[in-house]
């Protein structure tokens, strides 16, 4: 399984620190061997000593070494700090600050050239799921435009725009029927995120296909997010 965990815009560079130094105690004592992804924001960046299965990424960079994009990091910035894992296509970037589906295909197939592990993320506005399984499936496909399926590290959050951050989770119905579908096409490990949090974590990791979470408001106090590692390991 993969537990992961977004930040968005919360914690500071100190309290990600105390946040992973226990999120790591935890996780080498509970001799969990499921892959633990922390994404803090990037002003916490830094060069962590975690055991081997917790990485930390960046939730955006730009598709550049090093440049005059301000207000950007390039991988010479992640690069300090050893990174290689990033998340790309998050429905906050394409929705909220308008990132396009070929912006989000140039930074994929740079971070790519860069042998990343990326987290790529696809999901449906509310209309669209109004709509139907049908919409729902060809909308996600097109997010898939310009993205190289077949990489060896990409995982893949189904993330319905209407569920995130709303504490309205998709049924498990909802959760099952799309990840059949999608992983017709996608062979990649599946992850859902939107309104995870522990009361529910069991039962969305037990969906066929379903190979993880990516949990964004419940993972930011580290007591919930350890005891969701902890489901995960009993699985
Ligand atoms: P919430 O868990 O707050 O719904 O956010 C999900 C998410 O966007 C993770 O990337």
């Amino acid at each position: 399984m993969i537990i992961a965990a977004n930040f968005k815009t919360n914690h500071t560079r100190k309290s990600t620190k105390a946040y992973l130094g226990k999120l790591n105690s935890f996780v080498a004592e509970l001799k969990s061997d499921d892959t633990v992804l922390v994404f803090p924001p990037s002003s916490a960046l830094d060069n962590f000593d975690l055991t081997d299965n917790i990485s930390v990424g960046v939730q955006n960079a730009y598709p550049t070494e090093k440049g005059s994009f301000t207000g950007e990091i390039g991988l010479e910035q992640i690069e300090e700090f050893g990174l290689t894992t990033i998340l790309i296509g998050h429905s906050e970037r394409r929705h909220v600050l308008g990132e396009s589906q070929d912006e989000v295909a140039k930074k994929y197939d740079f971070y790519k050239s860069c042998g990343f592990q990326i987290v790529y993320c696809i999901g449906e506005p509310k209309e669209v799921r109004e709509e139907g399984i049908e919409s729902v499936i060809a909308y996600n496909f097109s997010q898939l435009e310009g993205i190289d399926i077949s990489y060896e590290n990409l995982i893949v959050a189904y993330e319905p725009v209407w569920a995130i951050g709303t504490g309205l989770t998709a049924s498990n119905e909802q959760i099952e029927e799309t990840l059949a579908l999608l992983n017709e096409k996608i062979k990649a490990p599946l992850l859902y995120g939107g309104s995870v949090k522990v009361a529910n974590t069991k039962e969305i990791l037990d969906i066929p296909n379903c190979e993880g979470i990516l949990v964004g408001t419940a993972s930011w106090d580290v007591d919930a997010f350890c005891e969701m590692v902890e489901i995960s390991k009993k699985q």
